[in-house]
């Protein structure tokens, strides 16, 4: 089954495009770019003790992103990669708020970006779409001007907006206005919560900022009545068990995950990488390490896929395509 695992053609809708550069890339973009880092090897940083750890890293490698063709490549060379372990489609994280802030311009972005996916899906036929994370680390501001800035240049490739960072000391409600102008907007919405926090924060996302999925979602598992409701009405978590332990620290060893109790209990749990890169994950050993530790059978692990495409924002002909 392992290798029919790795072939099996597989969706991603958590996939931070920055935690997917490759480490050579960010050594020789931080060079180029005059960046310095405090390690030669940037792998020797990749042990994270909590979620807000790693967050320090992760905006250390966000740091060597500058021109416009930094974006490009990295967009390309984290397609290609995810193609050789069968990802025929994505939908990729971006979170611009340091880059914003530092002077670059959100359309310079996006158009690299662009570049980048477009280059690699001609090359490998693996297609991505971006979601724009808002950073909360930066305020409920810079998330409505985000969201703003992404009104004015209606970017084809940007099918909605996520929220991503640390969930310590954060009311997900503050970004109300930043999710209210995107939903005017005709934007996809999802949100990053329950990684670090409890189920209420969750609910919040849903009923108050109206996201369409939740990213991660573990600590839904605390409330059964929420878990029936997720269940019912089909809300999609895109769940990441290999770095729920790399990252957040959360379980020693992924048998003890809840994603089987998060299936059994009827969710749409979909399975995803996160940031392979920086957690030495694919989403091939995603597929093949869930199917072993909970004893899976290939049809099980096909259904895992099958609701990757359901809980896509493709619409239905895309969707029936991938089916
Ligand atoms: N959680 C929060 N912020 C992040 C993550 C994550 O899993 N990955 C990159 N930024
Ligand atoms: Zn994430």
């Amino acid at each position: 089954m392992i290798d029919v695992l790795e072939l099996l053609p597989k969706v991603e809708l958590h996939c931070h495009v920055e935690g997917a550069m490759r480490p050579e890339t960010v050594g020789e973009l931080a060079r180029a770019n005059g960046v310095g880092l405090p390690v030669g090897d940037v792998t020797e940083l990749y042990r994270y003790g909590s979620l807000d750890e790693f967050l320090s890293v992760f905006w250390l490698v966000q740091s060597v992103l500058v021109t416009r063709g930094d974006w490009a490549r990295l967009a390309y060379e984290s397609v290609v990669d995810a193609a050789g372990h069968g990802r025929v489609y994505a939908e990729l994280f971006f979170t611009p708020a340091r880059h914003l802030a530092a002077g670059q311009r959100l359309a310079d972005i996006v158009a690299g970006l662009t570049e980048g996916l477009e280059a690699a899906e001609a090359e490998t036929g693996s297609r991505a779409m971006l979601i724009a994370d808002i950073d909360r680390a930066y305020g409920p501001a810079a998330g409505l001007q985000l969201v703003t800035e992404l009104g004015e240049l209606q970017p084809e490739r940007v099918l909605g907006i996520g929220m991503d960072s640390t969930e310590l000391g954060v009311d997900p409600a503050s970004f109300r206005e930043a999710y209210a102008l995107a939903a005017r907007l005709g934007l996809r919405r999802t949100g990053h919560q329950g990684e670090n926090s409890p189920a209420s924060a969750i609910a919040t996302v849903v009923d108050v900022l109206g996201a369409e999925r939740i990213d991660h979602g573990l600590s839904l598992m605390e409330d059964a009545e929420l878990v029936r409701r997720f269940a019912g009405e089909r809300i999609p978590l895109t769940v990441c068990p290999n770095s729920n332990i790399r990252i957040a620290n959360a379980f020693p060893s992924l048998e003890l995950h809840p994603y089987p109790a998060m299936r059994k209990a009827g969710l749409l749990a979909t399975l995803n990488t996160d940031d392979p890169a920086m957690t030495d994950l694919d989403l091939g050993y995603e597929y093949r390490s869930v199917a072993e530790a909970f004893g899976y059978t290939f049809d099980d692990m096909v259904a895992i896929a099958l609701d990757g495409v359901e809980a896509s924002w493709l619409d239905d002909s895309d969707k029936a395509a991938l089916r």
